[in-house]
């Protein structure tokens, strides 16, 4: 049987052990293949054979609903692709299957233009992978982000306090939008649309002489405000060595403090959006995108990865996802919905 490797590249998202398994079980049910776990991401191929595990239908009983990936995830290790390829063929990989977001997807294309042969998986609780209108992930990501709005309503309406949640997404504001139109948010403020603080001031005014004395904020981590810059964690960036978001939602608090006579709270949900169970309709997906995987590596099918397009699970180029972020769309049909709602994007 032909040895086929699976690795789940960058950060976690609720949905990847269900693909590991689909992948898993369309292998020994369907196409045939024998499939080995790289552990950490593409980390496990920089150590030996302990970066190895063999995948059975034994190791990926129950895992349909875990959240987290049992190979372990790393957004830290950046190598380079010819080295992943000379590792697939040391440890005897007749092909690779690489569940990750734009940045592995992108390391994805440079091995396949390598001659590795490699499909892609598209993940990330960001949903901000070009070429897919959804990533598993995102699904479970929003909901937990609604479900917390409403309890934030009870307390601001209660405290009659404007409450502002940040969320991620560092580039894309999926989860803000979509958290906000599922949470009943009155203002989003998104990466693509610079907010201004003296506007966001005057909604929470206007809400207030309407007897509406409370104000939701869902803002997305990498939301900034006009001339500004994204907000930076600046002890977790020292500590890491890399840029890391946090506190956009505790400098608007300041700045409205400075504004408005009204009591401002800012919390952030941080990774408390990545783990957990993935809802049903992110194990349907990651499913049916872990089959499709597996089908197309085992048809030789490669260089290629799982689109999810108008409600259909089908294979795209490498080349419509690598090296792109998908944003949202300023003129999109999310973001028209929530202004024809009333929801403000502070601009
Ligand atoms: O998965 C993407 C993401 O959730 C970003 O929105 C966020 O900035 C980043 O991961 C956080 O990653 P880490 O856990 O490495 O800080």
């Amino acid at each position: 049987m032909r040895k086929i490797g699976i690795l789940t590249g960058g950060g976690d998202a609720p949905g990847l052990n269900a693909v590991l398994r689909a992948v898993v079980l369309c292998a020994s049910n369907e196409v045939r293949l024998d499939i080995v776990g790289i552990r950490d991401g593409f980390g496990g191929f920089a150590e030996g054979d302990e970066g190895v595990l063999p995948l059975t239908r034994e190791s990926v009983r129950g895992l349909l609903w875990r959240g987290g990936s049992i190979l372990g995830c790393n957004n830290r290790y950046r190598g380079d692709p010819a080295f992943f390829v000379e590792r697939m063929k040391e440890l005897g990989l007749e092909g690779l299957i690489i569940v990750g977001g734009e940045g592995s997807l992108t390391v994805a294309a440079q091995m396949a233009a390598l001659g590795a042969p490699v499909v892609g998986v598209p993940k990330t609780i960001d949903n901000d992978v070009e070429g897919t209108d959804q990533t598993f992930g995102f699904d479970t990501a929003v909901s937990l982000v609604a479900d917390m709005c409403i309890r934030l309503i009870d307390t601001a309406e209660s405290h009659h306090r404007v409450m502002i949640l940040e969320v991620m997404g560092r580039n894309a504001g999926h989860i803000a939008l979509h958290g906000a139109l599922g949470g009943s948010a009155d203002i989003a403020l998104i990466p693509e649309i610079p907010y201004r603080p003296e506007h966001v001031a005057q909604v929470i005014a206007d809400r207030a002489a309407r007897s509406r004395t409370y104000t939701l904020i869902v803002m997305a981590e990498g939301a900034a405000r006009e001339g500004g810059g994204k907000v930076l964690d600046r002890y977790r960036t020292k500590l890491a060595g890399r840029e890391i978001l946090g506190g956009a939602a505790e400098v608007l608090a300041h700045e409205l403090r400075a504004l408005l006579d009204h009591e401002v709270r800012s919390l952030s949900l941080a990774h408390l959006q990545r783990g957990g169970a993935p809802t049903a309709f992110d194990r349907v997906l990651a499913s049916r995108m872990g089959v499709l995987a597996a089908r197309a590596i085992g048809s030789n099918r490669t260089n290629v990865f799982t689109a999810y397009r108008n409600s259909m699970v089908q294979l795209a180029p490498l080349s419509d996802a690598a090296g792109k972020v998908r944003r949202v769309d300023a003129g999109g049909r999310f973001l028209s919905a929530a202004r024809a709602l009333g929801i403000s994007f502070g601009d």
